[in-house]
This record gives structure tokens, C-alpha cells and sequence, in this order.
């Protein structure tokens, strides 16, 4: 698989991932994200590790991450046994020029943001596809509890009524049908903005709401973002 004739977006995510790889020195606390570019990260991070290049401790940012790292010989830990992690490599769904992102198109949001605020650095992964100049086409997941989840549903409809953006439709996320739910076990809404005018003040908006458990904003997060190009290329970008 990781020596696969590949190309395109795909080319891109593992070019990225493979730069990512070269931040890390022997022996770093490292997260490891989840979605499709992450998992190139954790497949390289194996290989590595397989030849002895390097030594990491990881932390996985969800089940099916775990998982792969177990299938790559990679021990996971808790994070609850870091004092901090050196870094964290995840992928994005959106990427401003500030380095904003929307994330949790797999639902792993949440875990996600307690790993990368665990990091003193969350290196972003992406394929080019990824970066735009205003938050927002990318539906927004808004984890929140199952219980009153319709109540929490009709204070987040409120919330956006008053909002700075370009769309207020919202779809509870399924699963072959049924509901979706997080590693947590909580409800995903995806919230389909179109463009988000004031990220912060939305963020906070959302935060201040009970029911919602979190929110794929990750603002002032990422230190920098790795973008590769479907040539095979990629460039690190810091916020502007
Ligand atoms: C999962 C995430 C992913 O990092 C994000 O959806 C990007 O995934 P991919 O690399 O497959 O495009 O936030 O919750």
C-alpha cells in the first residue's frame, strides 16, 4: 500500500505527510491525527520505526487511528500519561491563510482538539484542494450530547439566525442510515454555512451552548500547515 503507484489529491496527501515526517527528531511525543492524509502519516511513521530511523511515543486521535498504529507496529499510549506531546501531525478539512481550519469531516473532532491542545505544535497535512480564503464551503461539524439533542438542535438554529454566514441548513450526519456517532458516542450535526464571516465569535457562540459537547473550528491552532500538490510537490505555509 505505502509504495503504491499513486497520483493526484492522493499524491498530494502523502507527499505532505511525507515532509511531516522530517519534523520529527528521535524520541518526540507525537499525536497522530485522523482522516485519509493522517493516515499516511501513522503508515510512514511505521515504516520508520519498522527500520529504525526513528523512535516516537503516540497518542492516537481516534479508534480507527489507533487501530491502523497497532497494524503498523506502532505502541499507542493514553494521552493521559504525556505531561505534553512535543507535536501532533492531523489533516484538515478547510485551511485559511491564517492557519484557521475546519476539521471533524471523519467526527473525530473532539478528540482531535484535546490532543492538539495537549502539542506544543499542531503541523497540519493537506492536499492543496484544502485551502481556501474563507471558512465556511466545508460543512461545519457541531458535535453535541444525545441527550435533548433536538433542543440542542434548535439553540444551535438560533445561534445561527443571528450568525455572520452565508447558509444556515443542518443535517444530523448518518451512517449507513442510521445515526452517526463519535468515538464518544455523541451526535454529529453538520451545519452547511457556506461562509463563516467571524469564526471566533461563532466559536464562542457554540461553546457557550450546553449540549454542544464541540465544534470543528480550530483557531489559532496550527503552527504550520504542510500542502502538497497533485506534481508531487509540497510547501509548508505558516499563518499569515
Ligand atoms: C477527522 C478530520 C480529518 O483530519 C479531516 O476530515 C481531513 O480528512 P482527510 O485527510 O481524509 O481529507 O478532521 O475528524
Amino acid at each position: 500500500m505505502i509504495d503504491d503507484e499513486i497520483s493526484g489529491a492522493e499524491l498530494g496527501k502523502k507527499t505532505a505527510a511525507e515532509m511531516a515526517l522530517t519534523l520529527l527528531k528521535d524520541g518526540m511525543a507525537v499525536g497522530l491525527g485522523s482522516g485519509s492524509t493522517a493516515e499516511w502519516f501513522v503508515r510512514l511513521l511505521g515504516r520508520a520505526m519498522a527500520q529504525g530511523e526513528l523512535r516516537a511515543d503516540c497518542a492516537a486521535t481516534s479508534e480507527r487511528t489507533a487501530l491502523l498504529a497497532e497494524r503498523c507496529d506502532i505502541a499507542i499510549r493514553p494521552l493521559d500519561s504525556f505531561a505534553r506531546l512535543d507535536l501532533t501531525v492531523d489533516g484538515a478539512d478547510e485551511i485559511d491563510p491564517a492557519l484557521n481550519l475546519i476539521k471533524g469531516g471523519g467526527g473525530c473532532h473532539l478528540i482531535e482538539k484535546i490532543v492538539a491542545a495537549a502539542s506544543d505544535d499542531l503541523i497540519v497535512i493537506a492536499d492543496d484542494r484544502k485551502l481556501v480564503d474563507t471558512l465556511g464551503v466545508f460543512p461545519l461539524p457541531v458535535e453535541i450530547a444525545t441527550y435533548g439533542w433536538e433542543t440542542t438542535v434548535r439553540m444551535v438554529q438560533g445561534l445561527l439566525a443571528e450568525a455572520d454566514v452565508g447558509g444556515r441548513q443542518m443535517q444530523r450526519r448518518l451512517a449507513r442510515g442510521t445515526p452517526f456517532l463519535t468515538d464518544e458516542g455523541n451526535f454529529v450535526i453538520d451545519c452547511h454555512l457556506e461562509r463563516i464571516g467571524d469564526a471566533v465569535s461563532l466559536a464562542g457562540a457554540l461553546n457557550r451552548i450546553p449540549g454542544v459537547v464541540e465544534h470543528g473550528l480550530f483557531l489559532g491552532m496550527a503552527s504550520r500547515a504542510i500542502i502538497g500538490a497533485a506534481d508531487g510537490s509540497a510547501r509548508t505555509v505558516f499563518p499569515a
